[in-house]
């Protein structure tokens, strides 16, 4: 039994912290906010009963995010901190109720929009932005300045004003979704690579070598904190440090509402649950803050949030459309994929097509049958994902989806290993897709980087029957500039 939490903790470790690899260091998520908040919730919840088994690499003890080494690194002079979110109600007013329980009596809150972009902090001294540093792993982030002052948004150099020598200020850079939606149509055309999200685009457009890059692609930004030193000299409260902060020149949303009950702050989340598909960014949740400054030194912080904030997320967005058909791709590597050809239909910024099954025990799970209603969401508005079939919706003589048995390109048997997911064909010298993936991997980036040799002079290698494996690429076609 211990074995099992011990072996549990372990594995949720490794698979949280590799999401947070993916997330924050390729900018490449591979799961939903959702998904990842159950699993880290449920990792929580097994340290805090058997601390024993904590690895001290845990993703429960740090800020997610890392340093990228092309940017100088800066150490923040306050720790950027995350902050802990809620999918429910309940704890949202368990949170007031605590909240309420240290101070002695309810308090106000602040009600902001929580941008889904990249955080960031800014410091100016005597007026002048001189440091723009990402979050990186919350002590220490990267410096982008120059990539910052890209965003016409952003005072480089602040008018006279009552502020003080030194501060920083932080915030959300962003792209909206139509310039996401241009842009991205645009690398498409291109044949460069897209972003799944708006998010992800900002992500890869902040980290560019390249700030003439960078002012291409329109980014927008929204600052919502002040750090000083002696702060409670020029204000008490959240609120007005907002109002200041605005008069000094910096861009702060005017979705912001100051709250005198929890019911209040429902109400702001109810309202924009339903009115953040109108707006032209896209938004995660509402983020909730002790106003009064001295209450919120009273709070404190955990180890890695602050207790006098708190975020509630939205869960993502789902629609149902109709499966149409399922298809099976073979990988360079043999393993067979199914993907679900859907029904065409709108969803979060994008027209959703196609949704991974991952493989046959997905299908299973689902109990897919041909030409079933699906709920489909994007979690975290990434990639599309079929959370359930609509068994209302089925006709009485729908066949259920069955998956195959053979290669569908080479029809060789396919193999499942013992204790795996996913099934593979085993012909990798035979089936084509294997054929040319590995030789299109062979010759990519990442392993020889072959210049002037690309997939598509691969295929047509293939289809002229002159390509069978990587070494027929040195035994035929031997001069390079020929190709
Ligand atoms: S306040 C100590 N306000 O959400 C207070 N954060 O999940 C820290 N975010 O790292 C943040 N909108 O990148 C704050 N209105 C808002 C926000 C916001 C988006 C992001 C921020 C933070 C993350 C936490």
């Amino acid at each position: 039994m211990s074995q099992d939490i011990q072996a549990k903790i372990a594995q949720l470790t490794a698979e949280l912290n590799e999401y947070n690899y993916q997330y924050y260091v390729l900018a490449n998520p591979v799961i939903s906010d959702y998904e990842f908040d159950i699993k880290l919730k449920e990792l929580e919840r097994l340290e805090k009963e058997y601390p024993q088994y904590r690895d001290p690499n845990s993703p429960t003890l740090k800020v997610g995010g890392d340093i990228t080494c092309k940017f100088n690194t800066v150490k923040h002079r306050w720790p950027m901190l995350s902050l802990s979110n809620t999918y429910s109600e309940q704890e949202l007013r368990d949170f007031d109720l605590r909240v309420q329980k240290a101070i002695g009596h309810p308090v106000d809150y602040v009600c902001e929009l929580k941008f889904d972009g990249i955080s960031i902090s800014l410091t100016y001294e005597k007026g002048k932005l001189t440091h723009a540093v990402t979050r990186g792993d919350g002590m220490q982030g990267d410096e982008v300045t120059q990539n910052v002052k890209t965003i016409r948004k952003i005072p480089h150099q602040l008018k006279q004003g009552d502020y003080p020598d030194l501060f920083e200020i932080r915030g959300e850079i962003f792209m909206h979704k139509a310039a996401f939606l241009r842009l991205n149509k645009e690398r498409e055309e291109n044949g460069e690579q897209t972003y799944a999200n708006p998010r992800n685009f900002t992500a890869g457009t902040i980290k560019l070598q390249d700030s003439s890059e960078v002012a291409k692609r329109p980014l927008d930004c929204f600052l919502y904190f002040l750090y000083m030193d002696n702060r409670n000299k020029l204000f008490s409260t959240h609120w007005e440090s907002l109002q200041k902060v605005k008069e000094w020149g910096f861009p702060v949303s005017e979705h912001t509402k100051l709250c005198s009950s929890i019911d209040e702050v429902l109400e702001f989340i109810h309202y924009w649950d339903q009115a953040r598909h109108k707006l032209s960014f896209e938004i995660d949740g509402i983020v909730i803050k002790v106003n009064e400054y001295p209450y919120q030194e009273e709070l404190g912080f955990t180890a890695k949030s602050p207790r006098w904030a708190t975020s509630f997320k939205f869960k993502a967005e789902q629609v149902e459309t109709t499966l149409l058909s399922v298809s099976y791709q073979v990988g360079r590597t043999g393993v067979v994929t199914p993907v679900a050809n859907l029904k065409p239909v709108p969803l979060a910024g994008t027209t959703v097509k196609r949704a991974s099954l991952h493989n046959a025990n997905e299908i299973a799970r689902l109990d897919l049958h041909e030409g079933d209603s699906v709920f489909v969401e994007k979690g975290g508005e990434i990639i599309p994902k079929i959370i359930a079939a609509n068994p209302e919706k089925r006709k009485p003589d729908a066949k259920p989806i069955v998956y195959p048995t053979h290669c569908p390109e080479c029809n060789t048997p396919l193999i499942r290993q013992e204790g795996e997911a996913v099934h593979y064909c085993p012909n990798e010298n035979g089936c084509k897709p294997q054929i040319v993936g590995k030789v299109q991997h062979f010759i990519g980036r990442k392993m020889m980087d072959i210049q002037g040799l690309g997939d598509e002079t691969i295929e047509t290698f293939y289809r002229l029957g002159l390509v069978r494996h990587i070494s027929d690429l040195y035994t035929y076609i031997t001069d390079a500039k020929s190709w």
